[in-house]
């Protein structure tokens, strides 16, 4: 058992380039979505919701966004980093089979939840495992996920009806693939390597390794 959720966990990737579109039975994503819905939270505050996006129209508009904000951040980039990232894709929004949009109330649970007095950001961290806990699920299930972070939350908001006050937090692509790599896209692409374990463990002391 251990062994296979290890498994799951060096096999999960970041999906852009490997979606097939082909459908998602229901029963497959409620057990993801209920995987994402059982991750720990502070103060019990399930601070989550997650909106299943379909509907080509909106994840067509959804798109055109993402494409202003590579853009913009393309804008940014000189030299050879202009020239590799490029070369990146970095959604797989309107080739995957359906979208995962995962959002944070911070008023859920309140106005005292418990443990998060000192630390505002418990609220979001706990969407973050939820987040996780569903991109293991899928990958368990034999399905990509993609995060795309390249939006602003009001345009996103704006698009799906989201109160005020409630945050988008991942607009997560979702769906069967041809194939998992066996190395992030970025690390392909030349981009940015990943770190050795051994220099992210500290003992005692920051710095102490
Ligand atoms: C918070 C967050 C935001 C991300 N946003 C994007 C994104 O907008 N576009 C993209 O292509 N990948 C995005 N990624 C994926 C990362 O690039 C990827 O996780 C990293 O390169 C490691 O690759 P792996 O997930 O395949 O191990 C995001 C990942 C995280 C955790």
């Amino acid at each position: 058992m251990n062994g296979h959720l290890y498994d799951v966990i060096h096999r999960r990737r970041d999906v852009r380039g490997q979606f097939t579109g082909a459908p998602v039975p229901p029963e497959v994503l409620h057990r993801v979505l209920a995987a994402a819905h059982a991750a720990p939270s502070v103060g019990l505050s399930q601070p989550w919701d997650f909106i299943v996006v379909r509907d080509a129209a909106i994840r067509a508009a959804f798109h055109g966004h993402v494409e202003h904000e590579r853009a913009a951040y393309a804008a940014t980039l000189d030299g050879e980093a202009a020239r590799r990232f490029a070369h990146i894709k970095i959604d797989g929004v309107r080739e995957s089979t359906l979208s995962v949009v995962v959002t944070y109330d911070q008023d859920r649970g309140g106005p005292a939840v418990l443990g998060r007095h000192a630390i505002a950001d418990a609220g979001l961290y706990s969407v973050c495992l939820a987040i996780q806990n569903l991109w293991l699920a899928a990958t368990a299930e034999g399905l990509g996920v993609g995060w795309v972070s390249f939006y602003r939350e009001p345009f996103v908001r704006d698009l799906l009806g989201i109160p005020a006050g409630i945050r988008p937090v991942a607009w997560l692509c979702l769906g069967p693939v041809t194939h998992l790599e066996d190395d992030p896209d970025l690390e392909r692409h030349g981009w940015r390597r990943r770190r050795p374990v051994q220099a992210a463990v500290h003992h005692d002391r920051w710095g102490a390794q």
